[in-house]
């Protein structure tokens, strides 16, 4: 996918800005950047006939937003995205890297539990469920809308911050509890990454 120019500039006013760049620099590591966009390569087989208007879309553990920014550069239709994430220190990147679409009012980056925030958008996406308990995870998915299109992505890299990794694409599905629509694996050089796309298994 492209990244323009002017967007650029935005991501490194970002990283510029951030009180640690070199945390925030992980955020741009190859394998996050292309989980990215596989991620927006799915989600846009699904999304027309799943969503019939311009979306609002909640990403969960949304981290420095580099995912909004892909998405608004995306050709997906957007009315409006939030990125909310737990650590306070995200939403001021995340505001910097998708301050084009703040201005206009289409991007909001949020300080909160994902497990206690209320859910009203098209599509909820949660790229960290590796970060999240069982426990949490379910107390989450709980708080989800029947309706909602879920995007789901986990991995199988272990490391201390990785408190839930699924082996492999069943032991993903276990965890998830989803009526699956779209899965995939995407293989990095380091882990593997899983995908899952559906509803609430209800
Ligand atoms: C390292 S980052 C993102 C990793 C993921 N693979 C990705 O690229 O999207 C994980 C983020 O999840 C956030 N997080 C963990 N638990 C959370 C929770 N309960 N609610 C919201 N954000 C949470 C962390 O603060 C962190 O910014």
């Amino acid at each position: 996918m492209q990244i323009d120019t002017e967007h650029l500039h935005f991501w490194m006013q970002a990283i510029r800005q951030s009180t640690d760049p070199q945390r925030t620099l992980d955020a741009f590591w190859s394998g996050q950047l292309k989980s990215k966009e596989w991620l927006i390569d799915n989600l846009n087989k699904t999304y027309y006939w799943t969503v019939d208007r311009p979306a609002t879309i909640s990403i969960h553990g949304g981290w420095v937003g580099t995912l909004a920014s892909m998405l608004f550069q995306s050709n997906l239709p957007i009315k409006y995205i939030e990125s909310i994430d737990l650590d306070p220190t995200c939403e001021s990147i995340a505001t910097m890297m998708n301050k084009l679409e703040e201005q206009d009012g289409k991007f909001k980056a949020i300080t909160a539990d994902m497990c206690s925030v209320p859910l009203r958008s098209d599509i909820v996406i949660n790229t960290s469920c590796e970060h999240i308990t069982q426990e949490q995870y379910d107390q989450w998915l709980a708080g989800v809308p029947d309706n909602t299109l879920i995007v789901l992505q986990s991995n199988n890299y272990k490391i201390p911050e990785h408190v839930r990794t699924a082996d492999t694409m069943g032991e993903f599905w276990d965890q998830s509890h989803i009526k699956v629509i779209h899965q995939g694996t995407l293989q990095l050089p380091m882990y593997n990454r899983w995908m899952i796309i559906g509803y609430k298994n209800v």
